[in-house]
């Protein structure tokens, strides 16, 4: 990063490109709450006003009220965010389906499927991304890759036949998040701990059901509100990212005077830079007990077993698919 970048110039000069570049078409752009995509929709949206179409595509993988908090962030900073609801699409593509790569390969393609359809209803010419430089500069390339086929929600394919606008390109993260204050984003986009594209499909191991989505979509956020609690006590520093992962290993237990067998869910917290390697982080074990409690009370006739997971990465991945 450079010392001398201006993020109130780069806002001007990124406006002005953007208008010459789109004129008087419409574009449309991919929004998912990440900082990335937030940045490049603020622009878009202050150099093209009505003709820039923000989409969030409600995949159903998302976390607790994510579409509605998302819509409700960036309208603060003036963004108008459309959210498609394609989740029944996803759930059916997905039945059955547990090895990994063919689940992030199924909701990869039913994205670009359903982001298309929604792109040639506007009639959009331009395709805004927010892409930064790492994106490019390591796609392929990197040990990402070869690891887990990652679908990204700003890594729409060239052959949608819309011309690629991507302001954030010679930007690396940092600055991004200077520009995205600079525009008024609130903190939780700014500071957004990065959630992957497949979401939480990949926090299920195994087939995705409509039964162990809602386990773990509210074991992801129990996580997140007591990490985050603690945090801002300062009882800890807030992880790089946290949340929580629902095993396909179901286990005994009681409840009340009676035998239970319910799933395990593992809770994983790391420290990284980039998430190219990852330690996890020192969580004290009071905290982990509240979760562990608040988990296993709130859903408990269907989880009685919470563990910590304590790998690096290497050798493992941050996330468990
Ligand atoms: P892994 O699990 O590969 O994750 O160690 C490294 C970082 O990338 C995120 N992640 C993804 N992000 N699409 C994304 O946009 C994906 O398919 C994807 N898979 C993992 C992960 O959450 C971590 O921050």
């Amino acid at each position: 990063m450079s010392i001398l970048f201006d993020p109130q110039n780069f806002i001007k000069e990124s406006v002005e490109d953007i208008k010459r570049k789109v004129g008087s078409n419409v574009a449309v752009i991919a929004v998912s709450g990440g900082v990335d995509s937030s940045v490049a929709a603020a622009l878009a949206t202050r150099a093209l006003q009505n003709n820039v179409h923000c989409i969030f595509v409600d995949t159903g993988l998302m976390r607790k009220n994510e579409a509605q908090n998302v819509q409700a962030l960036m309208s603060k900073a003036g963004v108008s965010v459309q959210i498609i609801d394609a989740s029944s699409l996803f759930l059916s593509a997905l039945k059955g389906v547990s090895n990994p790569e063919k689940k992030r390969k199924i909701i990869g393609k039913l994205f670009i499927k359903v982001f298309e359809a929604e792109a040639k209803k506007r009639k959009a010419k331009f395709l805004v991304q927010g892409t930064i430089a790492p994106d490019w500069i390591e796609s392929g390339a990197g040990l990402r890759d070869t690891i887990k086929s990652h679908h990204n929600v700003g890594g729409l394919p060239k052959k949608m036949g819309m011309k690629l606008v991507e302001p954030l390109r010679e930007l690396y993260k940092d600055e991004v998040r200077k520009v995205a204050s600079a525009l008024g984003l609130p903190q939780q986009i700014v500071n957004r701990q990065p959630f992957p594209g497949p979401g939480l499909a990949v926090r299920i191991i195994g087939a995705v059901s409509k039964k162990k989505l809602q386990i773990i979509r509210e074991a992801c956020a129990i996580v997140e509100e007591e990490i985050e609690k603690a945090a801002q006590s300062g009882q800890i520093q807030r992880p790089w990212q946290y949340f929580a992962v629902l095993l396909p290993l179901k286990s005994v237990g009681v409840l009340g005077d009676a035998r239970a067998y319910g799933y395990t869910v593992a809770i994983r917290a790391v420290e990284s830079i980039d998430g190219m390697t990852a330690k996890p982080s020192p969580l004290p074990a009071e905290l982990l007990e509240t979760i562990s409690n608040r988990i296993t009370r709130q859903l408990k006739r269907q989880v009685n077993r919470v563990v910590y997971d304590t790998t690096s990465k290497p050798p493992a991945t941050i996330e468990w698919e």
